[in-house]
């Protein structure tokens, strides 16, 4: 054992109790209270969809919003390896690399025409700040400077200022000045009313509300995700996006998908607007992409927007990126998980499975602390009646051996795609016995 293995390994497999006290004297955890303990889940390593922790208990993973592929899925594991050693990153501002052009590529073959340009940044928040640039910008290239977004006031488009700033969700609120008017919409009804198709009318009245709620400032963009993950894992009507199309048609508003959840497979689809037959003018995707293997995040815009911004007065172009942007090692992680989302029929094993467990909590809704139950390709929802009843089925989902996702009261299985039947069985199973039983 070299020294750095030696090293890797005595940080791995120190004393749990030392392992865990580093953890809570010195991370400061993404989104957590201060005095949080987070070392009470610590995971040391994991394959396909179980996962262990550090005291050596077994876990089927229910909570990874971007695991499309699983743990340590070989073919990923490879290529990320390969990649690292043949090429692992240069400028994408200044030249390019292989990879770039050939993911870029791929993920146009998945949307309709003219999706066709890809700008490459590291997370689905960064992807918000490209996106909105890209709309305000091509306000002004059409000669009408528009600034104004419209967006769900609990939709989440991500942690950066302006990113944050199109949302209302509490966890979003910030003492900086929003960088540009925003006009949120509210769900016009509960969320277990808002898939239903009789919800379709309400919903677009409420945006073409917000549209025009300033006619002297019509808006750049309206920014929506075709099902609200942190807002509460709300499923909305069918037709939603395509009527929305519809009202940015005919107020010369660009449409704006925010697929960074939905994409590679998670809803059914490999994006959900393209399923749904839906044009957006920018589609903003990153979890699945690459698996959580590691970051990347795609901006993909139509070839009308991107060539508007040849008029940009200072580099004649999008004036945006980061030093990772690109990475190589990011888009061979990505070419690996999309050739395996494909190869192992992924998408729609996704649609079919999500279907088949669904299936079996279905008949809890309305009933105890249950007080609905959603899906939307492979993401079952159990909304519950407040918060804390929500944390308690995580609690003992835990207990059982399931990690599950709480966003809100809404309890969410959000498993890898390559779980397998027995998998999802007991998935199931394990979230049956979560939850509350009779009073
Ligand atoms: C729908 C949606 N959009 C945007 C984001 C922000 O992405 P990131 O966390 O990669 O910045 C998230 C993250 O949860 C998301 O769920």
């Amino acid at each position: 054992m070299g020294p750095i293995d030696a090293a890797v390994a005595a940080a791995r497999y120190a004393d749990p109790d030392v392992v865990r006290e580093r953890d809570r004297r010195h991370v400061w955890h993404t989104w957590t209270p201060v005095g949080a303990d987070r070392s009470a889940a610590m995971f040391t390593h994991a394959s396909g969809y179980r996962i262990w922790d550090i005291d050596g208990r077994e876990y089927i993973e229910g909570s990874a919003l971007n695991s499309t592929c699983g743990y340590a899925h070989p073919e990923v594991t490879r290529a990320v390896a390969e990649q690292a050693g043949r090429l692992h990153h240069v400028d994408v501002s200044l030249t390019s690399h292989d990879l770039a052009g050939a993911l870029a590529e791929r993920i146009a073959s998945y949307l309709p025409a003219p999706l066709t340009r890809t700008l490459f940044v590291n997370s689905g928040s960064e992807g918000f700040d490209a996106a909105v640039l890209m709309a305000v910008g091509h306000a002004a290239h059409q000669g009408r400077p528009r600034s104004r977004i419209v967006a769900f006031a609990r939709g989440y488009q991500g942690a950066t200022v302006l990113a944050r700033s199109l949302s209302d969700l509490p966890r979003c609120r910030h003492p900086m000045t929003a960088p540009l008017p925003v006009t949120l919409v509210d769900l016009p009804l509960p969320p277990r009313d808002l898939r239903r198709p009789e919800a379709l009318p309400v919903l677009l009245d409420a945006f073409e509300r917000a549209i025009g709620a300033d006619p002297a400032d019509p808006p750049a963009a309206v920014v929506v995700e075709p099902f609200l993950n942190v807002g509460g894992g709300v499923v909305l009507p069918p037709g939603f996006l395509a009527g929305l199309r519809a009202l940015c048609d005919a107020t010369g508003t660009l449409l704006v998908v925010d697929e960074v959840f939905t994409a590679y497979g998670r809803a059914g689809a490999m994006f959900a607007c393209a399923r749904d037959g839906v044009v957006p003018d920018v589609v903003v995707s990153s979890k699945g992409l690459a698996g959580g293997y590691v970051p990347i995040a795609a901006v993909t815009a139509g070839e009308h927007v991107y060539e508007g911004f040849a008029a940009d007065p200072v580099i004649g172009g999008l004036r945006y990126g980061h030093t990772t942007s690109g990475h190589a090692v990011a888009c061979a992680a990505a070419l690996a998980t999309l050739d395996v989302l494909e190869k192992e029929n992924l998408v729609e094993r996704a649609e079919w499975l999500g279907g088949r467990m669904a299936a079996r909590v279905a008949h809890l809704a309305g009933t105890g602390e249950v007080v609905d139950v959603r899906r939307l390709g492979l993401v079952v929802v159990l909304e519950m009646t407040t918060e804390d009843a929500a944390l308690a089925v995580l609690a003992r989902a835990r207990a059982h051996g399931l990690l599950l996702r709480r966003q809100g009261a809404a309890v969410m299985a959000v498993p890898p795609l390559v779980i397998d039947d027995a998998g999802a069985d007991a998935l199931v199973d394990r979230l049956l016995a979560a939850l509350p039983g009779p009073a």
